[in-house]
Formats: C-alpha cells, sequence, structure tokens
C-alpha cells in the first residue's frame, strides 16, 4: 500500500496528547508515591520514543530510563514475530518497573516482554501506553493508558508506516 501525507488525518493533537500525559504522569505519580521514590522505565522503542519523553517530565518522581528496540509490525499488520533488536543490561531485581509502550494492538510484544523482564525478578511491573486497541481481546492488562481506540491504523506521534511518518507532530490515523 502506498500512503501519503494527504491520507493521513488528525486523531489527537500534539496539545491534546500533552495534556493526557500530564494527566497520567500525575495517576503514576499518586500511584507510586507511597511505594517507592524512584521507578525503573523500560521504553519501548521506536515507537514510544515521544510518548515515553512526554511522559517521564509528568512524574513527580525520580525515574531510571532503559530502553529496548524490538518490532513486530510489517506495514499495517503484526506479523506475529517478535525481534529483538537491542536489549537492556540493568539490574532490575526488587525494582519498579513501568514498561512505555506505544499502542497495544495484539498484544504480542508486551507478553512476550513481560515474559522476559519477569526473570530479571523485579519487585512489581506495570504498563503505560498512549494508546490501547479494544476491539480484541488482547491480553494485557496495562495500567496508564492515554487513549482507548477501536481498530484503527495509527500514524505519528512515534508510529509509523515502514519506518515514515514518525515524526508527525500529532497521533493520526489513515483515512483511506
Ligand atoms: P502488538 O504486539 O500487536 O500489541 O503491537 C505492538 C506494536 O506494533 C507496537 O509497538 C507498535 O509499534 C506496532 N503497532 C501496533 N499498532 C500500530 C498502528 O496502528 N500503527 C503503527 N504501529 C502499530
Ligand atoms: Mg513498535
Amino acid at each position: 500500500m502506498k500512503i501519503e501525507r494527504e491520507d493521513i488525518k488528525v486523531l489527537y493533537s500534539l496539545d491534546e496528547i500533552r495534556e493526557a500525559a500530564r494527566k497520567l504522569g500525575k495517576e503514576i505519580t499518586n500511584f507510586y508515591k507511597d511505594k517507592t521514590d524512584i521507578i525503573h522505565t523500560v521504553c519501548i522503542l521506536k515507537g514510544a520514543i515521544h510518548f515515553f519523553t512526554e511522559l517521564v517530565l509528568n512524574i513527580d518522581l525520580d525515574v531510571v530510563y532503559s530502553f529496548v528496540h524490538v518490532t513486530s509490525y510489517s506495514g499495517t499488520d503484526s506479523t506475529g514475530r517478535i525481534r529483538v533488536k537491542s536489549w537492556l543490561d540493568e539490574d532490575l531485581e526488587d525494582k519498579y518497573l513501568l514498561i512505555v509502550e506505544d499502542v497495544i494492538d495484539t498484544g504480542l510484544t508486551l507478553r512476550y516482554l513481560m515474559k522476559y523482564l519477569k526473570k530479571y525478578r523485579p519487585r512489581d511491573i506495570r504498563i503505560a501506553a498512549l494508546a490501547e486497541k479494544t476491539a480484541h481481546d488482547h491480553g494485557i492488562d496495562a495500567d496508564f493508558v492515554a487513549f482507548e481506540l477501536q481498530d484503527q491504523f495509527l500514524l505519528g506521534y512515534g508510529l509509523d508506516y515502514d519506518e515514515r511518518f514518525r515524526n508527525l507532530p500529532f497521533l493520526g490515523y489513515l483515512d483511506k
């Protein structure tokens, strides 16, 4: 499929995303503040990059950053296979982990990550996501979600179609 810039419509503007990140950051701060004063975040590259940077600026606790790079998508569909391109080397034992994902679709990526992150024996694992597609059961219990959506293909604000459109300054959908 050939996608052009004109085929992409705004679903949420940058202001709306920032407002949602502010709210979620507060919620996250309130959730953790009686449990710990330091959170270990794991940002899932590449898609979550913008959401991650916005979200952590709104968390009023110490936040340690880790990054993993995994892929599963080709074009507009999940390939059903996860490829790990880079992984973390932090000690996560007994830590409060917060995974930051862009979109939860089939849930495959997070199920895979959770399985491996649990081997580090963290004290607690939570999930924050920019968007969750609720059209089918993905089996993931996300704790902090900015936007709940139907089964739309999203682009922009970190999300790509074969590596394009990640830098659109809004969360868009394909109108085609
Ligand atoms: P899942 O493993 O099916 O839950 O899909 C998660 C990954 O696929 C996310 O990390 C996204 O990078 C990518 N993805 C899922 N839905 C979309 C979309 O609508 N647009 C772009 N990428 C998506
Ligand atoms: Mg991705």
